[in-house]
This record gives structure tokens, sequence and C-alpha cells, in this order.
């Protein structure tokens, strides 16, 4: 079942943050994977807000990273891992259990892949972004339902955006993604969506058949998917 909670802007991120902290209640030893991206940063300043003041604590949860870069060097502002740290992690007073990002930096990438599909059994939770194209995570547009955790080829314009939206210092190589099978079988799945520029491909993942050129389309083949949309993302939903 898909369960569509349309927010008004202002309302938005202090909701996800108010339903990520009864999920910590309720499961402290929450396994959960997070992305990076525009999206989720207010929403992780809120949850770093309900966090500090005592609501919830990561202290036995496990945080495991959506997706990555390859070829940028560790410490890289674009990183995924950087960014992660900078917008919630470093802001917890107490760290969770466990934080598993992922190995770009191995020499055998396909060994590294298989270790964070390892780790990324028994989810409990997987937030996501929305790509532009329909892509979660790097699942790009050509990803299937059984797509597994893997280094894709990213577009052109993908690799540009690190540099150009994030500060890379170089044009990364490759992506590095949650295979769609493990984004499958967590438990629950959010989609965190805003803005008016997702409406169309917001309506084309929830409203249109599902496909391989809308990988977020998959989604709604879970049982436990939210979306949480503001009113500007959710306009052309009808
Ligand atoms: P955004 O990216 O949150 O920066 O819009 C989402 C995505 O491309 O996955």
């Amino acid at each position: 079942m898909t369960t569509l909670r349309i927010l008004r802007a202002a309302a938005w991120a202090d909701e996800v943050a108010a339903a990520f902290v009864e999920r910590l209640q309720a499961t402290p030893s929450l396994r959960v994977c997070l992305p990076t991206g525009a999206t989720p940063i207010p929403a992780y300043d809120a949850l770093a807000a309900r966090i500090e003041r005592g609501d919830a604590s990561f202290a036995q949860a496990t945080v495991i990273l959506l997706d990555e870069w390859v070829g940028l060097p560790p410490g890289d502002p674009a990183r995924c891992d950087t960014r992660l740290r900078a917008q919630l992690l470093d802001r917890l007073q107490v760290a969770p259990a466990a934080v598993h990002t992922i190995e770009v930096d191995a020499p055998d990438l396909d060994a590294a892949a298989e270790r964070h599909a390892a780790c990324s059994l028994d989810l409990d939770l997987v937030v996501l972004g929305l790509g532009m194209n329909g892509h979660v995570g790097f699942n790009e547009p050509g990803s299937f339902p059984d797509s597994p955790t893997r280094v894709v080829r990213l577009a052109a314009s993908s690799r540009e955006s690190a540099m150009a939206r994030y500060g890379a210092a170089t044009v990364p190589t490759a992506g590095f993604t949650l295979g769609m099978d493990r984004i499958l079988a967590a438990r629950e799945v959010w989609l965190l969506v805003t803005g008016e520029r997702k409406a169309p491909i917001l309506r084309r993942a929830l409203r249109d058949p599902e496909g391989p050129d809308c990988p977020a389309s998959y989604l709604r083949r879970h049982g436990g998917l939210t979306v949480f949309a503001d009113q500007e993302a959710a306009a052309l939903l009808g």
C-alpha cells in the first residue's frame, strides 16, 4: 500500500522528522538507509534538533549510506559520506552504533558492492529522494526491480552535477548505489519529494504504469511505501 502524505511546504521537514523520531522510538536499533541530495537537508535539520532535545537517539541505530560517487577523493565536499556527516551524523550528540558508508576507495569495487549489499540485508527503513529523471539512489532509468547493489555508469549530466551542485574537485567516474532489490526488500520505504520542479516526475512515478524509464515507479509495488510530498511537488497528482 502507498501512503501519500501531502504537506504544506512549511510543515514538511518537521513532519518527516517527527515520523523518523517515531520510528526510532519504536525501534531503537533501527537499521536505516539514508540519502543525501538537497531534498532531505531541511528534514535532517529538523531531525537533528529533535534528537538534540532528547526526543530519540541514534545510539543503537545502524545507518547505511544509499549511494556514492566513484572517483572523488575521501573528504571531497561532494562525497555523499562527507555530506551525510555534515548534514546529520556529526550533529548527533551520541553517534549511531554503526555507520556503513560505501567503500568506493577499495581496489575491487565489485567486492565492495557485495559487502554493501550484505550489510544492507534486513533494513527497517530506506529513505529516498526522487531524481528529476525518476532515479532513486543511482538506480538510473534502465534499472529494474531486481537490479543489485552495484557500480553504475552515470549520465554526463549527473557527473557534471557533482561539480556544479556540490563543488566536487574533479568529475566522478561512476556511481555506486544500493540496488533496487535491497530497497524493495526493506520493511518500509519513504520517498521524500519537494518543490514544483519535481511535480511531473512524481506524477509519472505514482500515476503512470511502472517501468524502467522511471525506477521510482517500482516503489509502488512495495507494501510499505510512504511518499512525503509538499503541496508543490504533489500539484499534478490530481
Ligand atoms: P535532490 O536529488 O534531492 O538534490 O533533488 C534527488 C536525487 O537526484 O536523487
